[in-house]
């Protein structure tokens, strides 16, 4: 690997200032708390013992859920690198978030609180969510869903996209949620992958005030797909859409008979039984099925929202991803329902109509945890302080950063203007694959610009070398983990030989795809991924999946996608287009090209820079070598070029 990925190793080192936290925010953290219970005062120590007594912690907190039938063995290796958890246990994931709030005032706590595209709202108790899951999951019943069947949800972020998934996993069904903002192509590669019999979306959304005709793509992509028996609308936005007789069918016409006090009891899966499959891109063209469980994930879930937002009973948390991403899923959904939280579910964007729509939002709502992403900060900074400036954010205790490394920058723009100049900010490292946060502080350790600090209590994180072994502190190299941890994926779907390459690219860790530096004083910075993988605006996309996006285009021989520093969403694509010959480059023909991955990938892939050029760089073997073009194109040195995918 060349050296020259670790090179700015050194901007963490000259990064000295260190917040810690108050002595009120340690004596009233959850996690004090439990550390408490075994005996210590102090996370290091606390994290000492967890590493050695992981059985231990994860028992203790896999118990504060429900279970139908307790687990007989924490933890086994079935064939390594494939493990169980909780082995033998009977769980379902949805009876956490719902069924078990019915006996105790949570009951009638708001759940969500909605805002939608265009500032109208609406709230929903659990109550009202358990009832709405248990009258949809009877709806799915009766068009003959059940355990084990792969339901695909393609809807904006309404209450319904919640009771949706919701229901599916009560019937023990499979959800496999796609972005809202993806493209026929990909929800039909997705679900033909899934082999989903069902596909929920709505007639449209609006999102920044434009329309996103969500029935009309879905058709398309259900048009080529041949397992979907149904589609169920529901009529957000009161659009006149196709229905197609015999297969498509409104959300209101499959609940119309179903009565209110309907109970579709949850279905008592096991704990390795899949609870959904979630599509992420990797270094090949192909989205990667990523396979969560219901045990160990509702355990992982449920653990570290508890332990780094702090959750307590008052709070009002909002996360603003998309449920259509894993933070959503972990961090909108399961976990915040798990501890009873009430949330904040927002439909919108950060700017619309003005740039303070979040801070109005965060006001309105009294907001008392938000969790973001850099690429959200980054965007409103650039505003100005004005905009937070209006409101009154003093609600707020503690803010959250996910997705993508937050600069220091923005990390102090954030606290000075979003908190106070005093709340902590948990910069949590995590990914698709972990199903739930991994590397960060919790409220009560010391926080440094810029680094998501330490492990979680009994994850065995470290930085190595191509032979896994630890390069030391302050030096760059891989990120890895050592051991399992509950939430992890179990397999990529219909692809356990993808599922090794995680355990085999480095002997015997986790390999996680960044790369990493601990510093002189244990404070963990991840730079960014060291594969095909460009992360724009914190989102995955793989430099394979643009390029074959391009090569489909008549135009087209060969494309080299690569990602460049972008100052707003972190990363931006840049391509190399050689055309075919008989076409001649043109402005023309670059916009035909990027709305051709507009159209077959979605907006977020779409390259901010088109080059045309007569040859690549290529291996011996014919392969592009991406990476020393872009070294080259960033002015650096090409180094080494042997690269760890070969
Ligand atoms: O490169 C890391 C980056 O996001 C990748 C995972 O992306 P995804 O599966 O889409 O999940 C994003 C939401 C969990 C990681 O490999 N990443 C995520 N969080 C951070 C981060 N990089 C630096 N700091 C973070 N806090």
């Amino acid at each position: 690997m060349s050296s020259n990925l670790f090179e700015d190793t050194d901007s963490i080192l000259s990064e000295e200032r260190i917040f810690p936290p108050t002595q009120e925010m340690v004596d009233n953290a959850n996690i004090t708390a439990y550390m408490k219970s075994k005996g210590f005062d102090e996370y290091e120590a606390f994290y000492k013992w967890s590493l050695e007594n992981r059985y231990e912690y994860w028992d203790d907190m896999a118990k504060e859920l429900h279970w139908f039938e307790p687990w007989q063995k924490t933890f086994e290796w079935t064939e390594k690198p494939f493990f169980k958890w909780f082995v033998g246990g009977k769980i379902n994931i949805v009876y956490n978030c719902l069924d078990r709030h019915m006996e105790t005032d949570v009951r009638h706590k708001v759940a969500f609180h909605w805002e939608g595209d265009g500032g109208e709202t609406r709230s929903i108790t659990y109550e009202q969510l358990y009832v709405e899951t248990n009258r949809l999951a009877k709806g799915l019943q009766n068009l003959g869903i059940k355990k084990g069947d792969r339901v695909a949800i393609y809807m904006p972020a309404i209450l319904e996209q919640i009771v949706a998934v919701l229901a599916v996993a009560r019937l023990g069904a499979v959800h496999t949620v796609v972005f809202g903002g993806f493209a026929a192509s990909a929800l039909r590669d997705r679900i033909i992958d899934a082999e989903a019999k069902l596909v929920i979306t709505a007639d449209g959304n609006h999102r920044g005030g434009k329309l996103i005709k969500l029935k009309q793509i879905s058709d398309e992509a259900v048009a080529e797909t041949p397992t979907i028996e149904h589609v169920v609308v529901y009529n957000h936005q009161q659009l006149e859409v196709p229905m197609k007789e015999g297969r498509d069918i409104y959300w209101n016409d499959l609940l119309a008979d179903v009565p209110a006090d309907t109970v579709v009891p949850c279905e008592p899966m096991d704990s390795e039984d899949l609870l959904y499959i979630l599509y992420t891109s990797g270094s090949t063209g192909k989205p990667k099925g990523v396979v969560h469980v219901q045990g160990g994930y509702a355990v992982g879930a449920y653990a570290t929202t508890k332990f780094v937002f702090d959750i307590k009973d008052d709070d009002i948390y909002w996360c603003t991803a998309d449920v259509g991403w894993v933070t959503g899923h972990s961090y909108i959904i399961y976990g915040p329902l798990m501890t009873g939280v009430t949330s904040v579910l927002f439909e919108g964007t950060p700017a619309y109509p003005n740039p303070d729509r979040w801070w109005s939002v965060a006001e309105r709502f009294k907001v008392t945890i938000l969790y973001t992403s850099p690429t959200g900060i980054r965007g409103l900074m650039r505003f100005g302080e004005e905009w937070p400036a209006k409101h009154d954010l003093s609600h707020l205790r503690l803010l959250g950063s996910v997705g993508e490394p937050i600069n220091p920058e923005a990390w102090m723009w954030y606290r000075h203007n979003i908190g106070h100049d005093e709340l902590p900010i948990m910069d949590t490292w995590w990914q698709t694959e972990t199903g739930s946060i991994l590397i960060s502080p919790t409220i009560i350790q010391p926080l440094k610009p810029g680094s998501a600090t330490r492990p979680l209590p009994t994850i065995e994180a470290d930085v190595v070398d191509k032979n896994s072994k630890s390069v030391g502190l302050g030096k760059g190299g891989f990120l890895v983990i050592r051991h399992p941890w509950p939430s992890q994926m179990r397999t990529i779907y219909g692809d356990p030989a993808r599922y090794l390459t995680y355990w085999e690219t480095l002997p015997n860790v986790y390999f996680a795809g960044d790369a990493a530096t601990i510093d002189k004083q244990g404070f963990i910075r991840v730079q960014g991924r060291v594969d095909d993988v460009i992360k724009v605006s914190g989102h995955r996309l793989g430099s394979m999946e643009i390029e074959s996006s391009l090569v489909s285009h008549p135009a087209v021989a060969e494309v080299a996608a690569i990602g460049k520093p972008d100052e707003l969403k972190g990363e931006h694509v840049k391509v190399f287009v050689i055309l075919k010959n008989g076409f001649e480059p043109s402005d023309e023909l670059a916009k035909e090209l990027k709305l051709h991955v507009r159209t077959t990938v979605g907006a977020l892939a779409v390259p901010e820079e088109l080059e045309f050029t007569p040859s690549l760089p290529k291996t011996r073997s014919g392969k592009i070598m991406r990476r020393v073009i872009r070294a080259k194109e960033l002015g650096e040195p090409v180094g080494d070029t042997s690269t760890l995918d070969g």
